[in-house]
């Protein structure tokens, strides 16, 4: 037996069946876009943690950053006492991503705890309850989290959900475009938003409308610019706040710092985690500050939110992203894999689409061409053909038929090329073996 074999059959034995695994992959270490597992054997990531490790895997002036700050202080509680890299890094946020005139932002340890406090802070700002997301979206796995969350397979048997929840179909004109142009795909889109306000709930019930500009979990798809831009004039026009949930595709993943800044809007609220820390639990709610100080006193906290060394992590990594300048190495890589992805597509029916936004590109395996049958055994054969050849690669889509990159911005070009062709020569063995 395996160093590996023996970790997943200790973890098989300890570890509740729920708890997801996309391969039986260990790790001990990781280094810039490389990773070694318990056996010594060398991978090329292009899953960085699901999206966290823009910056790379422990890059030493993050490393240094967390030692030092462990030195000084561990916990405080920021509640019970105020400490300065909490305000610091509020202040970063802000100034790298104002919202309006005035903003304000509070730190949280994960994902889903912002996207838990945005829909607090929209709630009370509004005095209203409904919230509205997107078939496809991901927001986490808390009960709220979960209650946004679209794919039914990480929900089954965890209801009752939450309530004052509407969910509306994604903007996904590859799946939907029922033949039409994009320009009236869109304005059919915004019709029936505009018809949901009133047929499923009333403008004057919604506090929110949340969304992935580009759906990571979802699979990678991009809501079209326009509808974005359109979906925001009629929420304002109704007192409705748009929330973006920059978890997965902020901090320079799609070739700027925030995704929307492709939309030219700024949402009235955004939630933010993942890359933020290189992997320390940390992550923000921003928001203009209208908005944010519509909140009672004690309704917002928790006792790690913004701990001190999880802070000084998110300083180190986002001046390190300044330093290499992140959107500008999330628009190179995704250059590179979307070229290539497009060139391959030429050569395998079994790839429906190609698509993404700088970084975060993907392509959908489809059976006969056709968007509506999913290939999931296909993409589940690819993950583990590639694992095999020293690639550790992850799916998404809410039939688990798409594969996404999402390795470190960091990553070397060859180690990058290499695990691409890796991607090619398997994907092209197991359609000529079907
Ligand atoms: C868009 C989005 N929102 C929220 C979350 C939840 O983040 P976390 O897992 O840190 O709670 C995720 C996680 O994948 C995400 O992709």
């Amino acid at each position: 037996m395996t160093k590996s074999e023996e970790l997943v059959a200790r973890r098989n034995a300890i570890v509740p069946e729920g708890m997801g695994m996309f391969s039986p992959l260990t790790i001990v270490s990781g280094n810039g876009a490389r990773i070694t597992d318990a056996d010594g054997k060398e991978y090329i990531d292009f899953a960085g943690g699901i999206g966290v490790l823009n910056g790379g895997h422990c890059p030493d002036v993050v490393v240094e950053a967390i030692i030092e700050q462990s030195k000084k202080l561990i916990h405080a509680c920021f509640p019970v006492a105020i400490y300065e890299p909490y305000v610091k890094l509020c202040e970063e946020l802000a100034a790298l991503f104002p919202h309006g005139k005035n903003t304000k932002v509070m730190l949280l340890s994960t994902g889903a705890e912002a996207v838990e406090n945005a829909v607090k802070i929209a709630r009370q700002a509004t005095g209203r309850q409904g919230i509205i997301c997107f078939t496809g979206g991901f927001h986490g796995r808390t009960l709220l989290g979960m209650t946004l969350t679209s794919k039914v397979g990480y929900k089954i048997g965890c209801g009752p959900f939450a309530p004052e929840v509407y969910r509306i179909p994604f903007p996904d004109f590859y799946q939907r475009n029922d033949g039409l142009t994009m320009e009236a795909f869109i304005n059919r889109e915004l019709e029936a938003f505009e018809s949901y306000l009133h047929n499923m709930v009333d403008a004057s019930q919604v506090a929110a409308v949340i969304l992935e500009l580009v759906q990571g979990e979802g699979g990678f798809i991009v809501a079209p610019k326009r509808y974005v831009q359109e979906l925001q004039k009629i929420c304002h026009s109704k007192g409705i706040l748009l929330i973006v949930d920059e978890v997965q595709t902020g901090f320079g993943r799609t070739g700027k710092w925030a995704a929307y800044q492709h939309y030219d809007i700024v949402p009235d609220i955004s939630t933010w985690a993942k890359s933020m820390g290189s992997g320390m639990p940390i992550g923000a709610v921003i928001g203009r500050a209208e908005v944010m100080d519509k909140t009672t006193k004690g309704t917002l906290g928790g006792t790690y939110p913004g701990n001190p060394i999880a802070c000084a992590a998110s300083l180190a990594t986002i001046a390190l992203m300044k330093k290499i300048d992140v959107a500008k190495k999330g628009e190179q890589v995704g250059k590179t894999v979307k070229d290539y992805f497009d060139e391959l597509k030429k050569d395998c029916a079994a790839i429906g689409e190609v698509r993404g936004l700088g970084a975060m590109v993907a392509f959908e395996l489809v059976k006969n061409n056709d968007p509506r049958q999913p290939d999931t055994d296909l993409c589940k054969k690819l993950m583990q053909a590639c694992a095999q050849n020293g690639l550790l690669i992850i799916s998404a889509g809410v039939s688990s038929n798409v594969i996404r990159v999402l390795s470190p911005l960091v990553i070397e070009p060859a180690d990058l090329m290499k695990g691409l062709k890796i991607i090619r020569t398997e994907l092209l063995k197991l359609v000529t073996k079907n």
